[in-house]
């Protein structure tokens, strides 16, 4: 996501300090993870429909994240907590088995084979994520990219996951009900592109 440089960016982060994870965050469990959260805008919906469940938002752009927060902020939720980091480094946070979902929203699709590896859903992103994951644990993906989903499909496949609720057209879909639209799926969709979803649990 490209972004230009926010303004007062460092005093917008101190007035949402409050939004972002601190203490001793090894010992938080049933935790529901969104991963690359963009602008925010998926996480604010979500948070307000699920009152008593525990979210937290991972970016590593801190302009990014920044809109994110100030959004989470304004709208006074109280479960939602934010980290600037990188996926790749999320187990030196969280301890093993304390993330009960992922949410992967139209993650970079990474199109150039060479770059598979970069992708959010290869084998060693899967490896990450399967150690985070409680024993019913599961993975919800959402993309416009069908390189991107069906690299996906076939890494969750060859990691064990039992997939669920797989569609190729979300929007014209019996799974349309309930779901909470990201900046980049208004976007997309109302390019005209199908959007895939699919739900991976890890048992
Ligand atoms: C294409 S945007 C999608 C944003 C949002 N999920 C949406 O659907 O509107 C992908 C986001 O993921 C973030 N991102 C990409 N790779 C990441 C990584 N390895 N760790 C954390 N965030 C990442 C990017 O900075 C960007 O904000």
């Amino acid at each position: 996501m490209r972004m230009r440089k926010k303004k007062n960016a460092d005093i917008r982060l101190e007035k949402c300090s409050d939004c972002f994870l601190s203490g001793d965050i090894s010992s938080l469990k049933n935790i529901n993870l969104e991963i690359g959260c963009g602008k925010g805008g998926f996480i604010v919906q979500l948070a307000a429909s699920q009152p008593d469940k525990f979210f937290v938002c991972i970016e590593k752009m801190s302009d990014v994240i920044l809109l994110a927060a100030e959004k989470i902020k304004n709208s006074n939720l109280k479960n939602v907590k934010f980290l600037r980091a990188d996926a790749s480094v999320l187990s030196e946070y969280f301890s093993p088995g304390s993330v009960d979902r992922i949410y992967l929203n139209f993650s970079d699709p990474w199109p150039r084979p060479k770059h598979a590896k970069r992708r959010l859903t290869s084998e060693s992103y899967l490896d990450i994520y399967k150690n985070l994951l409680s024993e019913n644990g599961a993975i919800f993906l959402k993309t416009d990219n069908r390189i991107l989903f069906d690299y996906s499909l076939e890494t969750f496949r060859n990691a064990g996951f039992r997939l669920e609720k797989l569609t190729y057209d979300l929007h014209n879909s019996e799974y349309e009900s309930g779901n909470f639209h990201t900046e980049y799926e208004n976007n997309f969709s109302g390019k005209g592109f199908a959007i895939n979803r699919v739900e991976a649990y890890k048992n």
